[in-house]
């Protein structure tokens, strides 16, 4: 713990010599003003990002403001000015995230005038361009939405998390998600067919066949990319944050312990919270003081007296 709590450290040009003697005795990571691990520096993203090094982050995940979302809450940015914003935060985001790091973006447009509006897909489009490779799209299906209806569409129950990185090989553990079989053993495997039986080759010799009963004595099988999770309405002071579950899952599979973690819109510190349970260092950016206030004490609440007892705003 000692020496990756160094190795971060050395990263964010953090005396080292302070993190041996605090961790000798509490095993706490100070932070000096201007350093910015394992805070929530409150203030806007743009302000913040330039300050960090290149190549220091290993994940850096977040909820942005939607376009023309929540209007009276926070500021929000037009959805035909979107992009454009955006991609200045992206563009120093690639310089920040190491090479083998990953962008995990949670975002949802927004249906205006009878259609789905397209910023969303124009932005993916412009990171590729930008360099980014757009990996993956996994969905967060929110289990405990309410129905409703709208004359020519239903509610939205999910949301887009948009999987960004620099480089095909990046870090990746699948094992650390993997899921219980469950149910689905009994059922699926209760009577195996001779082609479950032995290696169904693709009829498209594609080269992926499956053999249905190699699973037959797993207890833990890797998940699909929809994720069931359902919303948290316990945190009542923030209108639009994510359940802790959202960015852990994510961290899991794409950090390992003691990396960095980065969330350039932290609101009420859901990500941090996430990190504090899984034991990596975290970054925050937050532009309202109400929120970087309620993000501090749901840290300090989270925090156990030994680790992170130094955490200033
Ligand atoms: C969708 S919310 C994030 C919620 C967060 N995931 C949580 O679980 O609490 C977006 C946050 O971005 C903040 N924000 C908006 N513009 C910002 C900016 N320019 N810089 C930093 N934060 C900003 C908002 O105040 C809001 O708290």
């Amino acid at each position: 713990m000692l020496e990756a709590n160094k190795k971060a450290a050395v990263k964010f040009g953090i005396d080292t010599d302070l993190i041996e003697e605090k961790t000798n005795t509490q095993r706490n990571i100070e932070v000096t003003t201007g350093k910015f691990l394992n805070q929530i520096l409150c203030s806007d993203v743009k302000n913040i990002l330039s300050l960090l090094p290149s190549n220091s982050v290993n994940l850096i995940i977040t909820s942005p403001p939607y376009a023309d979302k929540r209007k009276n809450v926070y500021n929000t940015i037009p959805a035909n000015k979107y992009v454009e914003w955006f991609l200045s935060i992206t563009n120093e985001l690639k310089r920040i995230l190491t090479n083998d790091g990953s962008f995990v973006l949670n975002i949802k447009e927004k249906a205006d005038n009878g259609e789905r509006h397209t910023y969303v897909l124009e932005l993916i489009l412009e990171m590729r361009k930008q360099g980014w490779l757009w990996v993956e799209e996994y969905i967060w299906h929110k289990k405990n939405c309410y129905p409703g209806k709208w004359p020519n569409r239903f509610r939205d129950a999910w949301e887009r998390c948009l999987h960004f990185t620099k480089n095909r090989k990046f870090k990746m553990y699948q094992e650390a998600v993997m899921i219980p079989v469950g149910d689905w053993v009994e059922d699926r495997l209760k009577n195996l067919s001779e082609t479950d039986k032995i290696r169904d080759n693709s009829k498209t010799k594609s080269g992926f066949g499956k053999n249905i009963s190699n699973w037959l004595k797993r207890d833990k099988v890797y998940p699909t990319n929809v994720l069931h999770l359902a919303t948290e309405c316990s945190n009542k002071n923030h209108s639009a944050t994510f359940p802790v579950a959202l960015p852990s899952w994510f961290i899991k599979l794409l950090t390992e312990e003691n990396d960095v973690v980065l969330d350039p819109f932290i609101g009420s510190g859901t990500t941090a919270v996430a990190c504090l349970r899984l034991n990596r260092n975290f970054i925050g950016v937050e532009i309202k003081k109400e929120y970087c206030e309620l993000a501090k004490e749901r840290i300090q609440k989270e925090s156990r007296t030994d680790l992170f007892s130094v955490i200033k705003l």
